[in-house]
């Protein structure tokens, strides 16, 4: 019998355990639907939340761990895709309601897959993911709303994280000025990527409004982070919400944006399929990250407890991406 790998959630006598676990490829092949061999998978905090159980994630058991999966597809049954096409699947429920991403192979709906750009490889794409697509969808959505390099600068929390190094990346190579807000020392990293400053989290102030300094805002973080980035955005400024890693709760006042005309923007990354085509294309092309060598830290699905465990307590950086072939 053939066998392949993959990271599955149980619920077993009332207690909720994860583990490395072999499967029969035969019955997976006997499946409907596009069979797609796993190249690449990157690990989000959501993933280490799933895995050691902090969280109520999973809706089905059991689940495949993991919100993203990179492969090459390798037999279909629908005209859209080709054997050998490289895909990315994300969102959909992937990791909560049975399929997931950290797998050596996957059938998946032909409905939720998109063909890669030309441009990106297996890798990038694994090191690019959810998180950059997020930050990409981030950005375009603040362009939308009239966001240039001259509007000024843009500041960047958790500078850090996953969506936030690779949207540092992605801002600085379109041109805008970009500052990282950052809990770590600077150790040029932040730099490298393409920030032109680096900053400690800002004394959360006492005043509705604060000094006007920031044109764009990307913020990872929610609660009062997020707060103090709308008290001190510019005139007309725009902000992007995606993230909660401080908090659900959002204290603030009403005064940035009937004073100052902040736009605040809620960003979800589980777009309908004709916006992830159109962002994906654009992360193929003008907002292509410039750095995922220094973005990208290396991981196997043998290794993948530990990363679960670094990522919880708060000592990752930019991304780790398992390759699915070891
Ligand atoms: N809306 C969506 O569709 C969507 C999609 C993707 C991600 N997300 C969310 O976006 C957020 C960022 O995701 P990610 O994958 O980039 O996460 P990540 O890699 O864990 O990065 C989050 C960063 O936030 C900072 N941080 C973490 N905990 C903090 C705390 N308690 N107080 C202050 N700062 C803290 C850290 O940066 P520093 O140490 O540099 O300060 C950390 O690197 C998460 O909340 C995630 O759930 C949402």
């Amino acid at each position: 019998m053939q066998t392949y790998r993959s990271w599955r959630v149980f619920q077993e006598d009332g207690a909720v355990n994860a583990r490395l676990v072999d499967s029969s490829l035969d019955e997976l092949k006997a499946e409907p639907g596009v069979l797609v061999r796993g190249a690449y998978a990157g690990v989000n905090y959501k993933d280490a939340l799933t895995a050691l159980n902090r969280a109520k994630i999973v809706r089905k058991f059991p689940c495949i761990v993991g919100i993203e999966f990179i492969g090459t597809v390798e037999r279909s049954d629908d005209p859209r895709f080709a054997i050998g096409d490289p895909v990315i699947m994300h969102g959909f429920g992937m990791g909560s309601e049975g399929l997931g991403g950290f797998t050596q192979w996957l059938v998946v709906p032909a409905d939720q897959l998109v063909r890669l750009p030309a441009g990106l490889s297996l890798a990038d794409a694994g090191t690019i993911g959810v998180a950059g697509y997020t930050a990409a969808l981030a950005i375009d959505a603040m362009q939308a709303n009239g966001l240039v390099p001259s509007s000024g600068p843009v500041a960047v929390n958790g500078a850090t994280g996953g969506v936030a190094s690779l949207a540092i990346d992605m801002l600085a190579g379109a041109g805008y000025e970009v500052h990282a807000i950052t809990r770590q020392s600077d150790d040029g990293w932040l730099r490298g990527l393409g920030a032109s400053a680096v900053h400690a989290p800002p004394e959360v102030g006492q005043r509705p409004l604060e000094g006007a300094r920031w044109a764009g805002g990307v913020d990872s973080l929610g609660g009062r982070a997020l707060d103090e980035m709308l008290r001190t955005m510019r005139q007309d400024g725009i902000v992007s919400a995606f993230g909660n890693a401080m908090g659900n709760d959002l204290p603030t006042s009403v005064l940035p944006f009937i004073l100052r005309g902040v736009r605040l923007l809620g960003i979800n990354a589980n777009s309908p399929m004709p916006l992830r085509e159109r962002i994906w294309t654009r992360i193929g092309s003008d907002l292509r990250p410039r750095h995922l060598d220094a973005i990208a830290q290396a991981a196997t699905l043998d290794n993948l407890g530990e990363v679960f465990q670094t990522l919880l307590e708060g000592r990752g950086r930019g991304r780790f991406v398992v390759d699915l072939r070891r």
